[in-house]
């Protein structure tokens, strides 16, 4: 029998899967300890290397780091309070905007978001590669960032992230505190591959 201690965080999975996705998941403690700027542009350029759609790579990204300050607080700006109870424990935070149309022929470009979140996907999994987690959140006030930042109408502003290595539960709120410490929860995969017709289980 194993002796390993169970990681609580670590997703329980039917099959046997990379541990850098198994690992990952979205922390609201964050250290103090700031990672380098070597260390953002990294992820930064694993977001850069992701697919998209026509190969548009409409993502952009605003970079706050705490300790430069202006920057870092006019994104926090930005997040909603809810999120700002924790994100601002974050030493980066960023803006994901994305880019709406084409720019080979101005057309609407239906899958920017989806790209996105395809580069999210490639960051958040760099940073767990170097043991730093990401904490997505839909939880911001797109207009604030708008005025804030000079983002132009071309773009959409999409959601704002948090940056960090972990920091310990206690540091947080009761209530941040239970789901720090929660069991991650999926929907069972029977539910979300299907062949033949709709609904039924691909297995
Ligand atoms: C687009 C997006 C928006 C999210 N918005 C928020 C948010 O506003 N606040 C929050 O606490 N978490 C937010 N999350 C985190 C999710 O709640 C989290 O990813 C989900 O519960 C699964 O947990 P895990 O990432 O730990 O596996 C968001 C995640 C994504 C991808």
């Amino acid at each position: 029998m194993s002796t390993e201690p169970i990681n609580i965080k670590s997703a329980q999975t039917e099959f046997d899967l990379h541990p850098l996705i198994t690992g990952r998941w979205s922390p609201r403690a964050f250290s103090a300890k700031e990672p380098s700027r070597h260390q953002i542009l990294k992820l930064l350029e694993a977001a850069r290397w992701a697919p998209s759609s026509f190969n548009e790579q409409p993502w952009r990204f605003i970079v706050g780091v705490k300790s430069r300050g202006e920057e870092y607080q006019k994104i926090l700006e930005c997040i909603n309070d809810f999120n700002k109870e924790w994100a601002d424990q974050a030493p980066v935070l960023m803006l994901v905007c994305a880019k709406k149309a084409f720019t080979h022929n101005d057309k609407p470009n239906r899958h920017y978001k989806y790209d996105c979140g395809a580069a999210m996907s490639t960051l958040s999994l760099q940073a767990m590669a170097d043991n730093l987690y990401v904490h997505q959140m839909a939880g911001i006030n797109p207009d604030k960032a708008i005025e804030l930042f000079k983002v132009p109408e071309t773009f959409e502003v999409l959601t704002g992230v948090a940056i960090g290595y972990l920091g310990a539960p206690d540091q947080l709120s009761e209530k941040n505190q239970k789901a720090e410490t929660a069991r991650r929860q999926r929907k069972e995969l029977s539910q979300l591959a299907f062949s033949e017709s709709w609904g039924n289980s691909f297995s």
